[in-house]
Order: C-alpha cells, then sequence, then structure tokens
C-alpha cells in the first residue's frame, strides 16, 4: 500500500490516470485508523453522523460544532488519507461569509484538509468564496439529503423529466465554481457517466454506478454496523455489528457464571513488606 500522504492535487491526478479514487466516511479516532491503514484515498466527516451515529432520522440537527468535534478525532488517528470535513445544515446557506467562516473553523480547530457542500448552480457563489481563499471544497449534487423535505424524501434524482439536465447543470456549476471534487448521489448511471465524461474534476459516486471516478461509502453501510437494512448501492462487506453482539453476549454470561475473569485477567496481592 503506497504510503505517501494523499493531497488535493494527488485528486485530480488520480483521475487523469484513471486511478479509482476511495472515499469512506469516519467519525472517530480508532476507525480513522483502521479505514487509514487500509488505505482509503480519503476520509469523509459525513453529516451522515446524525444518522448512523447519533440516531436521528436525517442529517439536518448535525450541527458545526458536532462536525468540528469528530472531524478532530479523524484527523488524528489518520496518517495517510485526505480529511474532508462536511459542512452541516445551517452552516453555510445563509451567506458566502457564513460559509467562509464555517470552512474556516473545520480547517482551524478540526483539522479537515477540504470541506464539502451540498447543491449546485444556487451555491455557486458560495463554493468559490471559499475556495478563493484556498480552502479545497467538494461539491455534492444530485441527491442532496440536507434538501430531504424539498425532494421528498431519500429518492433518485435526475430520472424525471427536467431533472437530469438540473443535475448536469449543477455539476457544471461546481466545477466552474473552482471544486476540486465532486460527490453525485443516487443519480442514474448513465447520468453519472456522462458527468464524469464531461467534467475535468473527479467525480466521486454513492448510488451512481461504476463509471465515476472514485465512490464513497458510509462506514456503517460498508462494514454492516447499521441495522440489517443497508441501501440499494451499498454493499456490506463485513457483520461487524453481528460480531459485536457475539462478543458482548459471550462476555454477558461469562461474567453472569464467573467464568470471567480468571486468574489471567487479575492483579496478584502486593507482597509482604519485610521489617
Ligand atoms: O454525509 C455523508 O456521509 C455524505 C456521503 C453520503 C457522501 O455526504
Amino acid at each position: 500500500m503506497e504510503s505517501r500522504k494523499v493531497t488535493v492535487p494527488d485528486v485530480a491526478r488520480m483521475k487523469a490516470a484513471g486511478e479509482r479514487i476511495t472515499m469512506v466516511t469516519a467519525y472517530d479516532f480508532a476507525f480513522a485508523r483502521l479505514l487509514d491503514e487500509a488505505g482509503v484515498d480519503l476520509l469523509l466527516v459525513g453529516d451522515s453522523l446524525g444518522m448512523v451515529v447519533q440516531g436521528m432520522p436525517t442529517t439536518l440537527p448535525v450541527t458545526l460544532e458536532e462536525i468540528v468535534y469528530h472531524t478532530r478525532m479523524v484527523a488524528r488517528g489518520r496518517a495517510r488519507a485526505l480529511v474532508v470535513g462536511d459542512l452541516p445544515f445551517g452552516s453555510y446557506q445563509a451567506s458566502p461569509t457564513q460559509a467562509v467562516e464555517s470552512a474556516v473553523r473545520l480547517v482551524k480547530d478540526g483539522g479537515a484538509e477540504a470541506v464539502k457542500l451540498e447543491g449546485g448552480v444556487h451555491m455557486a457563489r458560495t463554493i468559490e468564496a471559499i475556495a478563493v481563499i484556498d480552502v479545497p471544497v467538494m461539491g455534492h449534487v444530485g441527491l442532496t439529503p440536507q434538501s430531504v423535505h424539498r425532494m421528498g424524501g431519500h429518492r433518485v434524482q435526475g430520472r424525471r423529466a427536467g431533472e437530469r439536465e438540473r443535475v448536469l447543470e449543477d455539476a457544471r456549476a461546481v466545477q466552474a465554481a473552482g471544486a476540486f471534487a465532486v460527490v453525485l448521489e443516487c443519480i442514474p448511471l448513465d447520468l453519472a457517466a456522462e458527468i464524469t465524461a464531461e467534467l475535468t474534476i473527479p467525480t466521486i459516486g454513492i448510488g451512481a454506478g461504476a463509471h465515476c471516478d472514485g465512490q464513497v461509502l458510509v462506514l456503517h453501510d460498508l462494514i454492516g454496523l447499521s441495522s440489517d437494512w443497508t441501501p440499494r448501492f451499498a454493499k456490506r462487506y463485513a457483520e461487524v455489528g453481528r460480531e459485536v453482539v457475539r462478543a458482548a453476549t459471550a462476555y454477558v454470561s461469562e461474567v453472569k457464571e464467573g467464568v470471567f475473569p480468571t486468574e489471567a485477567q487479575a492483579f496478584k496481592p502486593a507482597k509482604a513488606v519485610a521489617g
């Protein structure tokens, strides 16, 4: 595994070289360390935090303070991966000035090396304002979970009349505004392929098919730490949740039966001191 630190220019080089980019969400030190060791290129401190860590129905209640806190832990855990902090709902929509202040906080206090925000044409000025102060910005178009109420749920975008052109325009606007990469979430694979072929910046897909320049998955889906339900576009590479239940069940029964701890896990009494 290549151990050189991943940088923003590397991400562009990977697209040019046809090397697929990998991104996984991370929310704490322990998993950041493991994902980094596995060779994941980018760690996204996503606002999916709200759903998979905090147990909320949407990402909307997540605060900037919480993302800063989790980004700090992730940044401490990684050696190689590029750390991207997600700007949560309400931390950038009010104005480009608010967005710049939030992005600066994520970099200064969280240790993020880049930030991500949702939206295309309507967020172009905001992306530009952040990029111009040299904070690399990752865009996010298609299904944008912070717009869940407008979209009427977490549903595939770009299939209905007019939607396809809108997603395409959003992706173009994100690139023109100076983003270094863009997440394409839940759009038809032919649309993702068209965007990937047209844009010079890398596309990172989730539920957008195999033709993107890279892929992103939510950690809990990838390792089977969420409920038994997995989104159609995700793949569970492990069943960590079941393994946790198995281990904890064994622990409970061993403690109840007096099997754990044994002498091996205990400290010997202090030797009597002579005199
Ligand atoms: O918050 C998140 O985890 C995300 C990914 C789904 C791209 O935005």
